[in-house]
């Protein structure tokens, strides 16, 4: 079975990616005893996740894969975006985040959203990018109590259902970090 570590803290994504990834190993930045944040400096998904991935190949020299993903909204001209886990102000909570953005959408009939992720893999040494994008549309209020971020507040087009009220392999088909699955599964031919 193929190993990978996997570098992120945040629960919700790790969770997913071990049933997006059922035939391969993940490893938990836990299981490695890591506790340390990583910071994300940059104005790029593509630039956060490479020194997510990065920082932990420097440490263990072992495979590894990092997401950086966001909500990106039109009528606020891309936010949250790459900033989307810290909306809110620090400490950061997802039920921060969401009142935020909440807020910011009042009284806005344009609400429409899309989820991206970037996938960052080092694998033999050499790094690789896999990118996923979801459409839909921000709800008037948070629906639901599943998943996490955002996912109350985010209905994917084709729906009347959160992310957060759909059944986890529902989202695991539509999601912006399965359609990223997707092409990381090609590459590694897993
Ligand atoms: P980062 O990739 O660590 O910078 O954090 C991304 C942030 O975007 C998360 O903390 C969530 O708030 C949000 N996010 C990313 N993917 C999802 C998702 O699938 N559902 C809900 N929120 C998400």
């Amino acid at each position: 079975m193929k190993k990978l570590i996997f570098a992120t803290n945040n629960k919700g994504k790790l969770k997913e990616m071990q049933l997006l990834l059922p035939n391969i190993e993940i490893i938990s930045l836990n299981d490695i005893n890591w506790t340390e944040e990583i910071d994300e400096p940059f104005d790029t998904f593509h630039e956060n996740a490479l020194i997510k991935a990065v920082t932990i190949f420097k440490a263990t020299q072992l495979p590894v894969l990092s997401d950086d993903s966001g909500l990106c909204i039109h009528a606020l001209n891309g936010a949250p975006g790459v900033h989307s886990a810290y909306y809110g102000g620090h400490p950061r909570t997802d039920q921060k985040n969401i009142n935020k953005v909440l807020e910011e959408l009042d009284g806005v009939a344009q609400r429409e959203a899309y989820f991206k992720a970037i996938l960052c893999l080092i694998w033999d040494g050499q790094v690789h990018y896999f990118e996923g994008n979801v459409d839909g549309r921000i709800a008037n209020s948070p629906m639901g109590e599943d998943g996490f971020g955002y996912d109350p507040i985010f209905v994917p087009e084709g729906y009347q259902e959160s992310f957060a009220q759909l059944p986890m392999d529902i989202k695991n088909k539509l999601s912006h970090r399965a359609i990223a699955v997707q092409q990381l599964l090609t590459f590694l031919n897993a």
